[in-house]
């Protein structure tokens, strides 16, 4: 058994699902089920007796001290994170209280759990923090890559609370020798990807009609990894990577975000192109740009690699045309998960943002 946090959300649902299918263990998922958990996302796992859901905070230190008592996990996976950087902006609390908070409470609790544990059960557990290369900051154009040795720098108040909850958890490492591991990744796309992020509101925006935003120049850089290809990373890490260690989790596929919407475009020009005619790019709007916006994100993954032999399987071109695929045979899933929240979210974040010339 292992215990997963965040388990119905876009990452935590893939590495759930992901899990069940590939490894014999089963999976206690504990989730507060924020406007961003999804049970439909868990819909294909529902009748299977592995998967165990919990519907709960991370920093709820009881519960969480129960479930450990109760199930036994041999590690801990912890996704659970307010995740959205334009939420951190309008509302940063949040974020403080469950990336920090939270990941302090589980902390404490696997810290009083392992002392219960002796032998092999002991020696075999594990606390994987799941976190971002936003840590890092901002890269000029010339910059190397991150590597895991790159000084932290976080910029919004969603990496802030990220880097705070590695420090953490690195503290908790050193100082009590809690067997943890901590994965910095890129930026994930795929199934399940709630429409508040650039890749599914794009695919979401265009096929209702909608404009397409542009923050700023849209010459912002991100470096992009299909979901299952980070699910795989972790898996790979909780089982053979060093504790106390951090890796660096990347696609290589360095793009620009005017890159990735014009790649949008093209494929769904090419598999269902627009009533009207003309090309999905039309819809394109430029508005002002994020706060802070980081400039460029690039992953040297190279350690995962050279030490756990884990590499991406898809490249940029069939991993966007799977999520592209993805999103038109899931019409109802987008619509499902467009509710009276999301639609309040949409026009505290866009209605405030003046469109601009294209600067193309
Ligand atoms: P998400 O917002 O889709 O999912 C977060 C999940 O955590 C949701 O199911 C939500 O209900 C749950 N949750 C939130 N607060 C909780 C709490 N207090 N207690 C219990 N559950 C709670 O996020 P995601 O994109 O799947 O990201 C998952 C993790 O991966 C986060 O830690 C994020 O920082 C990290 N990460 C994300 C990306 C990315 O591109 N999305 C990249 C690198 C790292
Ligand atoms: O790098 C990893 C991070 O990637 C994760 O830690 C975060 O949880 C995840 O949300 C993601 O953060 P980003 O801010 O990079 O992702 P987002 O999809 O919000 O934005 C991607 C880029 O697109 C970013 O430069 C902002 C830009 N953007 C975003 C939206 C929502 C736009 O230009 N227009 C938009 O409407």
């Amino acid at each position: 058994m292992i215990l997963v946090t965040g388990g119905a959300g876009f990452i935590g649902s893939n590495f759930v699902l992901d899990w069940l299918d590939t490894e014999a263990e089963g999976v206690v998922n504990l989730d507060k089920l924020t406007y961003s958990g999804n049970m439909a996302n868990l819909a294909s796992v529902a009748d299977n007796p592995r998967h165990i859901f919990v519907r709960g905070d991370i920093c709820d230190g009881a519960l969480v001290a129960e479930l450990l008592k109760q199930h036994k996990p041999r590690a801990i996976v912890h996704f659970a994170a307010e995740s959205h950087v334009d939420r951190s902006i309008h509302a940063p609390a949040a974020f403080v209280q469950t990336n920090v908070n939270g990941t302090f409470t589980l902390l404490e609790a696997a810290r009083a759990y392992q002392s219960t544990l002796t032998g092999a059960e002991r020696d075999n557990f594990r606390f994987l923090h799941v976190s971002t290369d936003e840590v890092y900051g901002s890269l000029g154009p010339g910059d190397p890559p991150f590597s895991e040795t790159k000084a932290y720098e976080p910029n919004s108040p969603y990496s802030a609370s990220k880097a705070a909850s590695d420090h953490l958890v690195r503290a908790y490492f050193h100082t009590y020798v809690l067997p943890t591991l901590t994965t910095n990744c890129s930026n994930n796309y795929g199934p399940f990807h709630f429409p508040e992020k650039l890749i599914p509101l794009i695919i979401a925006n265009a096929r209702a009609g909608k404009p397409l935003p542009i923050y700023g120049d849209g010459q912002q850089i991100r470096d992009w990894l299909y979901v299952s290809d980070h699910c795989a990373a972790i898996r790979s890490v909780l089982a053979a990577g060093r504790v106390g260690e951090t890796y660096n989790v990347g696609g290589w596929n360095e793009k620009t975000n005017l890159e990735v919407v014009h790649t949008i475009c093209d494929l769904l020009d090419e598999i269902d192109p627009r009533a009207q005619g003309g090309s999905y790019r039309e819809q394109i709007t430029y508005v002002t740009d994020r706060p802070g916006h980081d400039r460029r994100y690039a992953i040297d993954a190279r350690k995962i690699e050279r030490e756990l032999g884990w590499r991406p399987r898809e490249t940029f071109q069939t991993g966007l045309r799977k999520t592209v695929q993805w999103y038109l045979e899931n019409e109802d899933w987008v619509r499902n998960v467009q509710s009276g929240e999301y639609q309040s979210w949409i026009d505290r974040n866009y209605n405030q943002r003046s469109v601009s010339e294209a600067v193309e």
